[in-house]
């Protein structure tokens, strides 16, 4: 009998993470159609997870696109988020994924006034996948981090030469960081 052996795809690292380490919460910066979070949900009954996408083109991008700018002109990203809410009820995952229809830094604020109030809510994991030049990843990376729990982990997808900003920051920021397959970066908080 002949095996055929799958591709490790970014879900199977973040899987295999969270099922080593009983993560229960964690956020998606980057949602785009759910393949990432649906397979996340999917494969961990007992994780909940944020995912924050604009859900719009970015059509400033596009003269960027040799950094790593992705506009996603020309994609049809108000059907991917229908389609992708369809999928979320029905296969009856609303109490586990929450979507934030707005920009990545916005959504951080969400849960970062509570902590001024002294009831931190914080998550197991982040993993980083939405803009993807070196500023973006920066702000991402630099907003979020202080809502990860200490022990857990700030992870992003696209560590490869594509994205010279995502190499440039993961390793400026992180220089213990652990490289995955399919170009998964992670981090220990
Ligand atoms: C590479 S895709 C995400 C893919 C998804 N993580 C997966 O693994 O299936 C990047 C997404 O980030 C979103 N995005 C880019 N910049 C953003 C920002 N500043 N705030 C929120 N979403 C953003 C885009 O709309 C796009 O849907």
């Amino acid at each position: 009998m002949k095996f055929i052996r799958k591709k490790k795809r970014r879900w199977h690292v973040l899987i295999e993470l969270i099922e080593l380490h009983g993560w229960k919460s964690g956020v998606e910066l980057g949602v785009l159609g759910g393949q990432n979070i649906l397979n996340l949900i999917k494969e961990c009954p007992d994780l909940h997870m944020v995912g924050v996408d604009l859900w719009e083109p970015q059509r400033w991008q596009e003269s960027h696109r040799d950094a790593g700018g992705r506009s996603y002109a020309g994609v049809d990203l108000n059907r991917l988020l229908k389609v992708l809410k369809c999928r979320i009820v029905e296969r009856g995952y609303q109490e586990r994924i929450e979507l934030l229809q707005m920009s990545t830094l916005s959504a951080a604020s969400e849960f970062i006034d509570p902590i001024m109030r002294g009831s931190r809510p914080s998550f197991d994991f982040v993993f980083v996948d939405a803009d993807h030049m070196e500023d973006g990843v920066r702000a991402d990376i630099e907003t979020w981090e202080p809502l990860v729990k200490v022990g857990g982990m700030i992870l992003g997808h696209d560590y490869q030469k594509d994205f010279p900003g995502v190499i440039k920051v993961v390793d400026e920021i992180f220089p213990d960081r652990t490289l995955y397959a399919d170009s998964v970066w992670g981090a220990v908080v």
